[in-house]
């Protein structure tokens, strides 16, 4: 299997060999080139050693002829080898191939650090990232229409996002842009005062919202009168008549009430800042475009023309009135400005990738954003791909209708739930004593279903489209999140099986990572934080399950070979269990997973 982090390009600065020290040790060797970056990478064939330094090569490239007494990269690897400051990191160094110098971490130091997090707290092994604020665009379901599977993936993943960012102790602004302003709510509100003269409405009466807003529909595409109508209510709405924005409120409350139980369910937590909330500032973030000559007139609209796109993006429509796009410039330039975020993340479907690219190329024309996108403040737009069902085309429901999420959330939960039922029944018939009550039995359901489903979407790089299917994300064996909550109860249970009392051996014993598979577990732990850095980084999830999934094989590679309980090295390789278990609830937690255990 390839694992992402050993063939990383991406240079982590929380590695065990600290980047100061190779700055040092390059200073030492070539006191003219003091500015380089430290190239750092975890060494493909472990016999080399753990991590390899390669700043040899462009060393060299950039020194050769420049009056240093070096032959080649080779000598210059040698002498960064040399260089390096005595550190009880470090067990020993070697030099291959170009000047690459390879790094054998200690195994004293590494079980050192190891007990050190499990004293602290694995708080402290967090990457610190040089962001500050960050605002996360997530989930954005639009009103009056049902969340689909498309708005599930990027609540999944904006969650996740957001929760490695706020690991790294950055604030996070979660928000939700929902689509609660446009055309289409003339026509619901036309149609609500129809089946409500009163004004008496609930949202017993307007039922199912999807359904009411399919009806209107209808009736607007049918009768010109109510078209008409609907039309002149947009009007009413946007010059801010009471009885049109009070019927407009309504209509978002109920929708609201809807998409708050999902996230309920999800353990998600957002904060609305929708499409209507911008509205005030668009008509001024236009003008300051306006002043940058962005914006020129095109067939009756206002646009703003993007080199290389043969469609200029549409600020002002031809009616005169604004679109998703000036509502996304003047929420950046909200952002920005009032909120001061730094790194502003946006989680949609890859579809609408270019609208993302229009808009971040026009706020680079006109100065808000530094070219060099290295440079904060910046945008990033995370695009996922689709979701599909087993017929390999967009997942659907046998009527053919787009799946509502909740529908899916109770499918997962009811399997599980009968999944536990089945055990349980299994462990009666062994003459095994099963005392969960209902509650605990629905609970577990939830977190495990849920889990399951988030995990089945996170796993994936999200630009690939992948297969929804519950057998498969909901089978105990293979990479799924039902198979590692498992794998974490059964170290719990090791540990509370020793009888030993763990927060004692914290305190009193010591880890020893004598045997090569307790090494490799030790090294892999120690990764993490490398890990978590390249996953915000390049916000992808994925890394992170990837590296989740590694650590439980490591792991049953560990446990098969060194026995635990009863050994001579108990209390060592416990520590080394609490560890591993430690960093799995952890793992869990950033990907939004509650992991079910007893202590
Ligand atoms: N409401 C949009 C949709 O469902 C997503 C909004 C994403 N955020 C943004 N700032 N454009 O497609």
């Amino acid at each position: 299997k390839n694992s992402s982090h050993s063939s990383s390009k991406f240079h982590p600065t929380t590695l065990p060999i600290t980047h100061n020290s190779i700055k040092v040790s390059i200073k030492a060797t070539l006191p003219e080139e003091p500015d380089v970056v430290p190239l750092i990478v975890a060494c493909a064939k472990k016999e080399f050693g753990d991590y390899q330094c390669n700043n040899a090569m462009s060393l060299w490239s950039k020194t050769k002829g420049k009056g240093t007494n070096f032959k080649g990269p080779q000598p210059i690897g040698q002498a960064i080898m040399q260089n390096l400051p005595t550190s009880d990191m470090i067990e020993s160094c070697s030099i291959a191939g170009p000047g690459f110098v390879n790094v054998k971490l200690s195994k004293q130091w590494m079980a050192k650090r190891i007990q050190k997090m499990l004293k602290d707290g694995i708080d402290t092994w967090a990457p610190k990232l040089s962001v500050k604020r960050a605002i996360v665009d997530f989930s954005s379901p639009n009103i009056a229409k049902e969340m689909h599977v498309g708005h599930l993936r990027s609540t999944i993943i904006g969650d996740t996002l957001a929760r490695m960012l706020e690991y790294c102790k950055v604030e996070v602004l979660r928000r939700n842009h929902v689509g609660d302003w446009g055309t289409q709510f003339g026509m619901l509100i036309e149609f609500l005062f129809e089946k409500f003269p009163s004004g008496e409405v609930n949202d017993q009466a307007i039922g199912d919202l999807e359904v009411f807003y399919k009806a209107s529909k209808q009736r607007f595409d049918s009768d010109s009168d109510f078209k008409e109508r609907a039309q002149q209510a947009v009007v009413s709405l946007q010059g801010g008549e009471e009885k049109y924005r009070k019927a407009w409120a309504q209509i978002c409350e109920i929708s609201r009430k809807g998409y708050e139980k999902v996230y309920q369910r999800l353990g998600v937590h957002l904060e609305e800042k929708g499409e209507s909330f911008y509205n005030p500032y668009i008509p001024g973030t236009l003008d300051l475009l306006r002043e940058k000559g962005l914006i020129e007139e095109s067939e009756g609209a206002q646009v703003i023309f993007i080199e290389g796109k043969k469609i200029p993006l549409i600020v002002v429509k031809r009616d005169g009135g604004f679109n998703y796009a000036s509502t996304d410039l003047a929420a950046m330039w909200y952002r920005l400005n009032v909120e001061k975020a730094e790194w502003i993340i946006y989680v949609t479907d890859v579809g609408q990738r270019e609208h993302f690219e229009m808009f971040f190329t026009a706020a680079k024309r006109a100065g808000w954003l530094p070219i060099d996108e290295s440079k904060y403040p910046k945008t990033s737009h995370v695009g996922f791909g689709l979701v599909l069902g087993d017929d390999g085309k967009r997942f659907r429901t046998r009527s053919t209708e787009v799946v509502k999420l909740v529908d899916l959330l109770d499918e997962a939960k009811t399997r599980c739930k009968a999944a536990i039922k089945e055990q349980e029944e299994a462990r009666i018939k062994r003459g095994i004593v099963v005392d969960w009550t209902d509650e605990e039995r629905d609970r577990t359901a939830e977190e495990v279903g849920y889990g399951a489903v988030k995990y089945a979407d996170l796993k994936n790089n999200r630009l690939t489209n992948y297969t929804f299917n519950f057998d498969q994300m909901l089978n105990d064996k293979g990479n799924t999140a039902v198979y590692l909550l498992y794998a974490h109860a059964r170290i719990c249970s090791i540990i509370r099986k020793s009888g030993k009392h763990i927060e004692d051996l914290k305190k009193e014993g010591e880890l020893i990572l004598e045997k090569d598979e307790e090494r490799k577990l030790g090294l892999h732990l120690l990764q993490f934080a490398e890990v978590v850095e390249e996953a915000c980084t390049n916000l992808l999830p994925n890394v992170l399950c990837e590296y989740l999934y590694d650590l439980s094989e490591k792991f049953t590679g560990f446990y098969s070979e060194c026995q635990v309980v009863g050994s001579a090295e108990e209390t060592s390789r416990l520590l080394l269990c609490e560890a591993t278990a430690v960093v799995m609830r952890k793992c869990f937690h950033l990907l939004g997973i509650t992991p079910v255990y007893k202590i």
